[in-house]
């Protein structure tokens, strides 16, 4: 087995750097780049590999005895104490979008801006700051139940937080912009909101994927797609360019809200899979089912650019007119 390892290539290696402003802003032709660059690739700059074909993502983050997110889902592993703080009982490192990344500048300056509300923030988790009998308090009582360890609820609490509000504001925000720009795809919409702003969220997060990417640790060396791969090495899950993969999609650049969307991978796939997603998708049918009901057109009407984070493509602002029936 070694002998064949051995010989099978490495991946490529590129000088890019993927957390580069540039390429925050204008993912999608870097991306190409990626996927055209081999199944896997290696970044110089970051020591750490990445995935950015729909076929290799889907099989690494399905097995995740290969794969693992026992190390974080960031690029520091936190079993080598590599992280900016304790991690979350549920995923390792928690969604802070621009600490998934590397400790770059744009890090730095994040975490003093953090840092100033860090102790008001995670008060919101404390016990007595939650709603009685609501869903953090019985988490609360689970523990007191001795079935989770000390400090699990409180942890579990700031990953579903994380997890879940700039991911879904950030996909709502993004299923706007692209109803406006594909007015075509809004009158479909608007023939039946109950039946297509389901579709049109799967839609949106396919074609801007909210957590742009995150990480896995290799448990081994293996062959992977072709290519060796080392053990304990970090591996870039790049999902947002595995949802534009040609090699998956067709015409994979266009809004189009009636394409058969099963296979997106903007949640993950495999045991890591977002739990949150049921409640995504009902807070984005929430809003868009009374759009539909109550305008007829949304028009843009400035600029709408989006915020520069290492892992989360979010919009800046979004000024858009909407015309009522
Ligand atoms: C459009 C909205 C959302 C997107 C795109 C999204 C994306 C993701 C992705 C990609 C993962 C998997 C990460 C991995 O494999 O390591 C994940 C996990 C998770 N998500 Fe979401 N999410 C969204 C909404 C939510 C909401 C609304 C909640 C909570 C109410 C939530 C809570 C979580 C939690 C706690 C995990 C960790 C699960 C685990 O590691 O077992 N997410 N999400």
């Amino acid at each position: 087995m070694a002998m064949v390892l051995e010989q099978l290539p490495k991946p490529a290696e590129l000088d890019d750097d993927v957390f580069a402003g540039e390429n925050l802003q204008n993912p999608y032709p870097f991306y190409e780049k990626l996927r055209d660059a081999g199944p896997v690739v290696k970044f110089k700059k970051w020591d750490s590999y990445a995935l950015a074909r729909h076929k290799e993502l889907k099989q690494a983050l399905t097995d995740w005895e290969s794969f693992t997110s026992s190390a974080g889902v960031g690029l520091g592993n936190i079993k080598k104490g590599e992280t900016w703080r304790s991690p979350s009982a549920l995923v390792e490192v928690d969604f802070n979008f621009n600490s998934v990344g590397p400790q770059n500048e744009r890090f730095w300056k994040s975490k003093e801006r953090a840092d100033k509300v860090m102790d008001r923030f995670l008060s919101v988790f404390e016990r007595k700051n939650l709603i009685p009998g609501g869903f953090g308090e019985k988490l609360y009582q689970v523990e007191d139940e001795g079935q989770v360890g000390e400090g699990v609820a409180n942890s579990v609490l700031r990953s579903i937080l994380r997890g879940g509000m700039d991911t879904t504001m950030s996909a709502i925000g993004s299923c706007l912009k692209l109803f406006a720009d594909n007015p075509d795809q809004w009158e479909i919409f608007k023939s039946d909101p109950t039946k297509w702003a389901v579709p049109a969220f799967e839609e949106t997060i396919r074609l801007e994927t909210p957590i742009q990417s995150y990480y896995r640790t290799t448990t081994k060396r293996m062959e992977f797609s072709g290519v060796t791969l080392d053990s304990d090495v970090k591996v870039q899950m790049i999902v947002a360019s595995g949802n534009r993969d040609p090699r998956a999609w067709s015409n994979p650049e266009k809004f189009d809200i009636t394409r058969k969307n099963y296979e997106q991978i903007a949640f993950g796939a495999g045991i890591h899979t977002c739990i949150g997603q049921m409640i995504a998708r009902l807070e984005t049918e929430a809003v868009l089912k009374v759009l539909g009901r109550k305008v007829k057109k949304l028009e843009a009407v400035g600029p709408a650019p989006h915020r520069t984070i290492n892992t989360l493509r979010t919009l800046d602002r979004l000024p858009m007119r909407a015309i009522l029936n």
